[in-house]
């Protein structure tokens, strides 16, 4: 009797022990991989990516897909007039009629064509990384006869601008999807001239009435800590769009 219940005993026991030990080694494996996936510089981890996203994290958000040039018609949907008023956006920048401009992250050209406009003896700067976008740009590029717009194709992590030549940077709804966010900020910042300017305009994150999937979002927190990390300094967020966060950074001089 004594013996029977020793053994059982002893079952328990171990059963008790195999199954912390695989609990452990899960979490070990889990911590493990998080870890390894951190890549050279440590800025990023990976997870099981969610439905919008890359399954890649930086500065704890996940990082959005890209959206296709399959997708240019739907950025030139007339109902963003009213969603995103661009030309309030540009009029906005007040840029002066000689500045270089770079549209990072330009798609269809959308902004890229309104602030060629606003700078007659400057030059438009439009930067992407798919090179059927910017086949799209150059077409009416050529098509309405503007000479002031330049095609700039990327690579994932080197926005490729000139050195020290840039007076502003724009970004809309771009900033969220770039696969190496922190890179492309470095070859941003590295483009600008001292005093350079970043406007950044993302979707409304804190807000989730705003009909957008939310990895397409940011928050202004969220935002001004990622330009931080990168040595640019917060100037001002203006709330005149209906949707989206307007963003001003600047390079200190
Ligand atoms: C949602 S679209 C927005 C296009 C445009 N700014 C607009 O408002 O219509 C985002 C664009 O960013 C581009 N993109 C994503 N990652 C990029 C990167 N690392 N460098 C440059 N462009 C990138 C995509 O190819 C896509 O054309």
């Amino acid at each position: 009797m004594r013996t029977r219940y020793l053994q059982s005993a002893n079952n328990v026991y171990t059963h008790r022990l195999l199954l912390a030990s695989l609990v452990i080694a899960s979490l070990w494996a889990q911590y493990a991989s998080a870890r390894d996936d951190r890549g050279a510089n440590g800025h990023y981890t990976h997870r099981v990516e969610s439905r919008d996203g890359i399954g890649k994290f930086y500065m704890g958000r996940e990082i959005a897909r890209i959206v296709g040039h399959q997708a240019a018609r739907w950025l030139e949907r007339s109902a963003r007039v009213s969603e995103e008023k661009p030309d309030e956006v540009v009029a906005k920048l007040s840029l002066k009629p000689d500045d270089i401009v770079a549209d990072v992250g330009a798609g269809s050209g959308y902004f890229t064509f309104r602030l060629s406009r606003e700078v007659p003896q400057g030059k438009v700067l439009a930067v992407d990384i798919q090179v059927e976008m910017l086949r799209m740009i150059q077409r009416r590029a050529t098509l309405q006869a503007v000479d002031n717009v330049q095609t700039i194709l990327s690579t994932i992590d080197d926005p490729k601008l000139p050195k020290s030549t840039v007076d502003v940077v724009l970004m809309v709804d771009a900033y969220h999807e770039f696969s190496h966010p922190r890179e492309m900020m470095i070859g941003i910042v590295a483009g600008l001239k001292p005093d350079g300017r970043v406007v950044l305009i993302e979707y409304r994150g804190e807000d989730p009435t705003i009909p957008i999937k939310p990895l397409h979002k940011m928050t202004e927190q969220q935002v001004r800590r990622e330009m931080k990390a990168v040595g640019l300094q917060w100037r001002e967020t203006q709330s005149f769009l209906p949707q989206q966060h307007f963003m001003v950074f600047a390079k200190p001089d």
